[in-house]
């Protein structure tokens, strides 16, 4: 199963996304029945990858208590460190979510995520960019190592923005003890932003794992009125997915799996429908041609990521 399921929807009633309509989580305890629920049915149709982190709501703990139902070593817990969820579960929070890059943090959020273990494989930085100068901080670095030799851990990290490619290189050139610090990349990835791909050959070749998140390019690829300029991108995806009798989820999802060899598309469905939606990649295969035709969506980093600094927390 090349799926795996990423809990930043299921763990924040509030989650940036492109939605048709707000949908109301305001009964948290439902919420949390429900994201239960979607993380049973994705263990029950085969998904072994569960992705999470402290700064996704109640996500961790939920992922803690559900592992607590299972026995079965052939689940990947994958969590992350230095965002700290502030909103509280209220809509209205100014301020969602903190980021901080440092030792103290780690340390802090270790504390919590450390019961994940034995399922516990893979620790990320959350969002590494060059601005926080986490790759810079020795301090950090070696901390991680630690925690990798110590746990037999992946050391991960995630990227977002314009120099996700350049994050990248910069992580592989970082060696402690004469072995490199990180062993697994979270990036990024969908026919709207295919910049992954000038570096996901390399990637392979130092035998790295690749995590794909964002496939569905947070709602963007679904048909909606505010986005005038995907209108015809739109019409080609329903006609491929009307010919695979699929959604237009599954394409993009598809799309992510065929064109980066041997990696984990990560899921962000918010409901267990959702998620039998995405499971559909399952079903189909697109052809070389149809690849053509998702490759031609390409649009520059610069243009996508500024579309995505103006989503809403809804
Ligand atoms: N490291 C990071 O900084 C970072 C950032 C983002 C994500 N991630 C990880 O990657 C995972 C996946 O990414 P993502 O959730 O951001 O992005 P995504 O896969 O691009 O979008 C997921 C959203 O698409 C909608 N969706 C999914 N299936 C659908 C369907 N069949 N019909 C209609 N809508 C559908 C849902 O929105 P609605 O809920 O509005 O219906 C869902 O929340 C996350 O859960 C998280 O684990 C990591």
């Amino acid at each position: 199963m090349k799926l795996g399921l990423g809990t930043a929807a299921l763990g924040r009633p509030q989650y940036i996304n492109v939605r048709q309509e707000t949908c109301d989580n305001s009964n948290l305890t439902e919420f949390r029945k429900q994201s239960f629920l979607v993380l049973e049915n994705a263990y029950n149709s085969g998904i072994r990858y569960f992705d999470t982190a402290p700064g996704y709501g109640l996500a961790e703990e939920l992922v803690l208590e559900w592992l607590q139902t299972k026995n079965d070593n052939s689940i990947i817990v994958a969590t992350k460190w230095g965002y700290t969820y502030t909103a509280n579960f209220d809509a209205n929070a100014k301020v969602h979510e903190v980021k901080e890059h440092s030792l103290s943090k780690l340390n802090e959020q270790w504390n919590f995520s450390k019961q994940l273990l034995p399922y516990l494989k893979v620790y990320q930085i959350h969002s590494a960019t060059l601005e926080t100068g986490v790759l810079e901080n020795k301090a950090v670095l070696e901390q991680l190592y630690f925690l990798k030799r110590e746990h037999n851990l992946k050391i991960g990290l995630t990227t977002t923005g314009i120099n996700q490619v350049e994050v990248i290189k910069k992580a592989l050139d970082l060696y402690i003890d004469g072995e490199q610090v990180f062993d697994l990349f979270q990036v990024t990835y969908n026919f709207l932003d295919q910049s992954l791909s000038e570096i996901s050959e390399e990637l392979q070749s130092q035998n790295k794992s690749i995590v794909i998140k964002e496939a569905l390019a947070n709602g963007r690829i679904f048909r909606n009125k505010k986005y005038p300029h995907y209108y015809d991108m739109y019409t080609i995806l329903e006609s491929i997915a009307k010919k695979h009798k699929v959604g237009v989820d599954a394409i993009s999802l598809k799309y992510c799996e065929q064109t980066i060899a041997n990696s984990i598309v990560l899921s962000g469905a918010s409901t267990s429908k959702q998620l039998e939606e995405n499971l559909k990649i399952n079903s189909f295969t697109l052809t070389n041609s149809e690849i053509e035709l998702l490759n031609s969506f390409s649009i520059s980093p610069e243009f996508y990521w500024s579309e995505r600094k103006k989503l809403q927390w809804n």
